[in-house]
């Protein structure tokens, strides 16, 4: 009972303090944690309504913040923000003349739950996978992303792939996570570049992290 008190207790600090929703309180764990971003990056944030993590963004980057969703995205200063799918093809090129690179992707995307659950978990991973095809396609070679999703079946392919893209990845579990849930952040850092910015790629060993 403590705990699920605690939790209510992390949605009324939200509020409290400004933000659009508790969500907020786990992208502040992984930045405390992980130091994802610094304070000129530019960013794109997909899976970003009601925009609680956009809200944290602005206040820990100068750089130029791009928030993409199905849903709108009721308007923050400074925050560009987009009504659409990013698992379209075409976003990606719909980003690229925001800004000049991108430093961070973030993705807290979840489909819309159906109830049932290998069904929803498959459609999780793929979305988590649509996340990283947009990261990949968009993030500058040293870049971070971090990818919602849940343990399962299939999970680890997803962590595999963003394996193979970045020089570390972790997993995640934010203490302000509902009880009961799968939910789960994969953290990633320093991209090591598509193909067609591999050349000019950072070095370094291909390290690999998390209890996977
Ligand atoms: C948990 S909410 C995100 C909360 C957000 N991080 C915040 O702090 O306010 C998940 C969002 O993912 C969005 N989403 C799911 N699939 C998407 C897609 N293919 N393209 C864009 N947004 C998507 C949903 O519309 C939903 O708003």
């Amino acid at each position: 009972m403590g705990s699920q008190w605690s939790r209510d207790k992390v949605y009324v600090r939200a509020l409290k303090e400004g933000y659009r929703s508790r969500a907020a309180f786990k992208l502040l764990e992984i930045q405390d944690r992980y130091h994802i971003i610094r304070e000129t990056d530019n960013i794109v944030d997909l899976g970003a309504s009601p925009g609680s993590w956009l809200q944290v963004e602005r206040e820990l980057t100068a750089g130029i913040v791009v928030g993409i969703d199905l849903s709108y995205i009721p308007p923050i200063e400074n925050v560009i923000s987009i009504t659409g799918d990013f698992t379209d093809q075409m976003m990606p090129e719909t980003v690229r003349p925001l800004m000049p690179f991108t430093s961070v992707v973030l993705s807290d995307a979840s489909p819309k739950l159906s109830g049932q659950k290998t069904y929803d978990q498959a459609r999780a991973i793929e979305l988590g996978e649509n996340a990283l095809r947009f990261a990949e396609k968009i993030l500058k070679p040293g870049g971070n992303f971090v990818v919602k999703s849940f343990q399962g079946q299939d999970f680890n392919i997803l962590i595999g792939a963003v394996k193979e893209h970045f020089l570390s990845a972790r997993t995640f579990r934010p203490r302000s996570t509902r009880r009961g849930s799968t939910e789960i952040y994969i953290v990633a850092k320093n991209f090591i570049g598509n193909e067609r910015n591999r050349e000019t790629s950072i070095n370094g060993t291909n390290e690999t992290e998390g209890p996977l």
